[in-house]
Formats: structure tokens, C-alpha cells, sequence
């Protein structure tokens, strides 16, 4: 069995786009492999998150996690955190790390551009403690968006510098993992690019109906089709795209139609839009609530995922240490 393993940075909720496009699958994977999800709340601390707030924005994501589906019996599901394993495989990893290469990394560049008050080290060595938390469970198989490519690949040089160094077959180099045919981008819903986190073009697992409502009523649109069959501006042609994923055939067949023949009304599309978002989401919305509301259960579960994350974790960290010549007395 080949051993998966993503991670999220705990910095906000999980919207439609972290469901559709990534979550569902890792539900799918679970069965046929080695899985390991976590919450990456040491990475979310290079935006210096309040000391009050830390722990609640772990909370966040790891009921979305358990509400989507994620299931803590059949997956390793933990949070960064608890495994300190993987500080110090940073720790160890970052010496044959070098700081041009660091630098030219492109989020490392587009961090300093956006935080030039707050380019601290954490932000500059973090492709290496991604790298610790893939290399520490020799994850083969790491399913990550585009923005995460180039990390992943530094991981995979970390990770080849290493075993060339002490001509070892330590570590596997893990490949970037997506689903093919499967793979779904959801469009925000500001008319342009994909839905995402900060861009507050979303609409979240844990939005109340009503939310929902006001986001899709007032997406971006335009002023309608003039000829039939006309092609699709970008902003309509995300409306349809989100809809083929939450609505009926009929539905989407019944808006198309409309679209071709000139007599769409945006205004129902979206009502319609917004209702089989509710619906769509509803389940979880409501495991969100319940989950959330039980403390032992979140309790047993990290519990659960810490022990099991760190027998995988201590396993490869002896291996290192005995490799890199550390010996007891
Ligand atoms: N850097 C990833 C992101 O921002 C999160 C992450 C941290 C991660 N460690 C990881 C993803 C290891 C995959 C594997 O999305």
C-alpha cells in the first residue's frame, strides 16, 4: 500500500473549492491507501496568529476534516503540533538546506512582497518543515494544488540530497498526487480564477443558509446572452460550472437551454444556484455543529491520530539519527 499524506493550514474555513476539489478525493483515497491528514498549525504561525485564536482555528478545520467525511478510524488524521518529531527532522533536514535556494522560492518571494513588515526566518524555511512532515511518514504520494508544486519538488530534492549524502535509500521521493479525470476546480464567485481561502469569493461548509443565499445572489454576472448559443463569459460559465457540480442534470440541462435560447433569468439561476448549494452541503453543515459540540470525541480523535502519527514518525526520526552518526552513551 502506498502511503499518502496532505496536510491544511489551519488559517480559516474549508469552502466548496477545499471540498470538491480536494477533500472529497481524500475520502475516496482513504480505502486503497496509507493515509495521513493533518492540520499545519505550526505553518499558520508565520502570520502570527493570535495566542487565543490558535487553538480554535485548529478546532476549525479539523471538525471540517471529520465532517466531510474523514474518517479518523481508517486514516491517520493529526495535528502538526502534537508530533514533535517533526521539528526535529526540520531541525536536522535544514542543515543541508541552502539559504539561495530558500530565497528564490516563489511564496517565499510573494510573501515578503505581501507581509514586507513581517519577513520573518519561519516564512523562508518553511519548504523544509513541509518537507519533515511529508519525509518524517515517507509519504510516497502527496495530492497538492498547483501553488504547492514547487515545495513539493524541493521536498523531493531534500530528500535525494539526503540519501546521496549518507548513500542511503532512506527516503522515498514523494510524487504529487491528483486525481486525474476527477480532478474539480470551483470558481469563485467573484467572476474570475478559483474559489480560495482569502480571495473572499467563497462560500464555506460552515455558511448558514442564508449566507449562502446572499453570496450566490450576489456573484458576479453579466448582462445576459444577446444571440443564441451564444459562448459564455467567465463569470457565467462559473455559475454553470458550480452548478453541474451541486445540481441535477435536469437542472443544469433545464439553465443551459435558457442560456442557448436567450431567455435565461440570472436570478433564477441563482436562486436555484444557492438552494442545491444548501442542500448539497447540508449534511455536513450539520455534522459541523454536532462534532464541534463534542469535546470528548475531538479529544479521542487527536488522541488517536497524535499516537499513530508519532509510532510512524519515531520510526523514521531513529533511522535519521542513526544515519546522521548520533549514537547513545
Ligand atoms: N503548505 C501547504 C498549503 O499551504 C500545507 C502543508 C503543510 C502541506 N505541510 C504539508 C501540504 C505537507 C502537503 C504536505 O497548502
Amino acid at each position: 500500500m502506498e502511503t499518502v499524506l496532505s496536510g491544511i493550514r489551519s488559517t480559516g474555513n474549508l469552502h466548496l473549492g477545499n471540498y470538491y476539489g480536494a477533500l472529497r478525493n481524500f475520502i475516496r483515497m482513504q480505502h486503497e491507501n496509507n493515509c495521513f491528514f493533518f492540520i499545519a498549525d505550526y505553518h499558520s504561525l508565520t502570520t502570527h496568529p493570535k495566542p487565543q485564536d490558535l487553538h480554535d482555528n485548529v478546532k476549525r478545520v479539523l471538525v471540517e476534516y471529520l465532517a466531510a467525511g474523514l474518517d479518523p478510524e481508517v486514516s491517520t488524521i493529526f495535528v502538526q503540533s502534537d508530533v514533535p518529531e517533526i521539528p526535529e527532522l526540520y531541525l536536522l533536514l535544514s542543515m543541508n538546506v541552502y539559504m539561495g535556494e530558500l530565497a528564490k522560492t516563489v511564496s517565499f518571494k510573494e510573501k515578503a512582497r505581501k507581509q514586507p513588515e513581517n519577513i520573518n526566518a519561519g516564512l523562508l524555511t518553511y519548504p523544509i518543515l513541509m518537507a519533515a512532515d511529508i519525509l518524517i511518514h515517507k509519504a510516497n504520494k502527496v495530492p497538492v494544488g498547483k501553488d504547492q508544486e514547487q515545495h513539493l519538488e524541493m521536498a523531493r530534492h531534500f530528500a535525494r540530497r539526503f540519501n546521496n549524502m549518507f548513500d542511503v535509500e532512506l527516503f522515498p521521493e514523494p510524487e504529487p498526487f491528483n486525481f486525474g479525470q476527477n480532478l474539480i476546480k470551483i470558481p469563485g464567485l467573484d467572476g474570475s480564477g478559483k474559489m480560495g481561502k482569502s480571495e473572499g469569493n467563497g462560500v464555506y461548509l460552515a455558511d448558514e443558509p442564508d449566507v449562502i443565499r446572499k453570496k450566490v445572489m450576489r456573484a458576479v454576472s453579466d448582462s445576459g446572452p444577446t444571440e443564441p448559443n451564444q459562448p459564455m463569459a467567465e463569470p457565467i460559465a462559473n455559475l454553470f460550472t458550480i452548478l453541474d457540480v451541486v445540481s441535477s442534470a435536469d437542472t443544469v440541462a433545464h439553465f443551459r437551454d435558457a442560456y442557448n435560447n436567450c431567455n435565461i433569468r440570472y436570478g433564477d439561476l441563482k436562486k436555484q444556484l444557492a438552494e442545491d448549494i444548501i442542500k448539497a452541503t447540508e449534511p455536513i453543515r450539520q455534522r459541523i455543529k454536532d462534532i464541534s459540540a463534542d469535546e470528548e470525541y475531538l479529544r479521542k480523535v487527536t488522541k488517536m491520530g497524535a499516537d499513530k502519527a508519532r509510532a510512524s514518525a519515531s520510526k523514521t526520526l531513529q533511522e535519521v539519527r542513526k544515519t546522521i552518526g548520533f549514537k547513545s552513551f
